[in-house]
């Protein structure tokens, strides 16, 4: 039997969310079966069970989760992995999956990735999600070697792969962070600064020169403010949380446009390659139980350490 994680009313994890039993899935065409070694957690999980990202009373019991890390059980008929022929045995990365939340997962095969010995499977089922966001902000600022870069969240998952990026191009970063984290948004290579009352001073001490343009991982009030201020083009403010500030003329992804899809799809071989060649740093947080995903959830919506948390079935 798989053994999963399901909403059954929108509200908080500790409420709504169960470990159900069902029968083990067999593959279809075009799908996989694998057995998950690592399951990647992201703040996406709990607006789903909050009903923030939609909700259908129609759609319940619903299942939690959109990546993992495992191995290939079983393979239906002309079942194509996204990196090529796939085989029982191949231990690979599950994105987008539906109800990664398993120790038994059934996926389209085009949303398999082959995992490399050097990728841990911790490390690579919180990879992706939070990856393609990251290589989607700074592809649609259009991020220039000339540019000035402020990262909104240079420490959190996805600003930190946001802040990799942009120093790649050869932008210069300024990042914010808490004040326990300016250290490790240094070390990514861009200059840290604290977030709060001030913001505005700090950043224009901070930069080089005028920001040109805003990845926006945080999506406050004070953010957009001080970005808004910062740069003369609105459009050159990307953010993927500030869903109640569009009207200001900001660019807000949510990765629906076929331009996002494309910039997320294009990103994965590389994000994979990256990581996988220790170019690309991510962290792993803390790691729990599969049963114990109230708990974890719980956890990730309020005060948290700086990395991923995983889920271990
Ligand atoms: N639209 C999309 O396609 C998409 C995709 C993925 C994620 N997201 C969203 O992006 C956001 C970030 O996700 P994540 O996984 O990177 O989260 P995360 O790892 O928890 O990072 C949160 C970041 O926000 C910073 N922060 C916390 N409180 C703050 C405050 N009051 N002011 C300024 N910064 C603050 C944290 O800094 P410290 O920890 O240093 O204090 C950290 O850098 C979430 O809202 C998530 O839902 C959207």
């Amino acid at each position: 039997m798989a053994h999963k994680l399901v909403v059954t009313a929108y509200g908080e994890p500790a409420d709504v969310v169960r470990l159900i039993e069902a029968p083990d899935p067999t593959p279809g065409p075009g799908q996989v079966v694998v057995a998950t070694r690592a399951i990647g957690m992201n703040p996406a999980d709990v607006k789903t069970i909050r009903g923030q990202m939609g909700a259908d009373e129609s759609r319940l019991p619903l299942p939690l989760g959109f990546e993992a890390a495992g191995v290939v059980t079983a393979i239906g008929e002309h079942a194509h992995s996204a990196s090529g022929p796939i085989s029982v045995g191949d231990d690979v990365i599950v994105y987008r999956a539906v109800g990664a939340y398993t120790d038994v997962l059934l996926a389209d095969a085009t949303a398999v990735h082959h995992r490399p010995s050097t990728l841990d499977a911790e490390h690579a089922a919180g990879l992706l999600l939070v990856g393609v966001t990251a290589a989607d902000l700074v592809a649609t600022a259009a991020v220039q070697p000339s540019d000035v870069v402020l990262v909104h969240g240079g420490s959190g998952a996805v600003g930190s792969i946001a802040v990799q990026l942009a120093v790649s191009v050869g932008a210069t970063v300024v990042a914010t962070a808490g004040a326990a984290n300016q250290d490790h948004v240094a070390a990514l290579g861009a200059t840290p600064v604290v977030y709060g009352e001030g913001l505005l001073d700090r950043v224009r001490t901070a930069a080089t020169g005028p920001v040109t343009a805003v990845l926006d991982t945080v999506g406050t009030d004070e953010a957009i403010d001080v970005s808004l201020q910062l740069v003369d083009n609105p459009g050159k403010i990307v953010s993927v949380a500030a869903f109640g500030r569009a009207a200001d003329g900001i660019v807000v992804l949510n990765g629906s446009t076929p331009q996002s899809k494309q910039n997320r799809a294009a990103a994965i071989d590389d994000l994979i390659a990256d990581a996988a060649a220790g170019r690309l740093a991510t962290e792993v947080a803390k790691t729990f139980p599969l049963a114990d995903a109230p708990t974890a959830l719980t956890e990730l919506a309020t005060t948290h350490p700086r990395g991923k948390f995983v889920l271990l079935p």
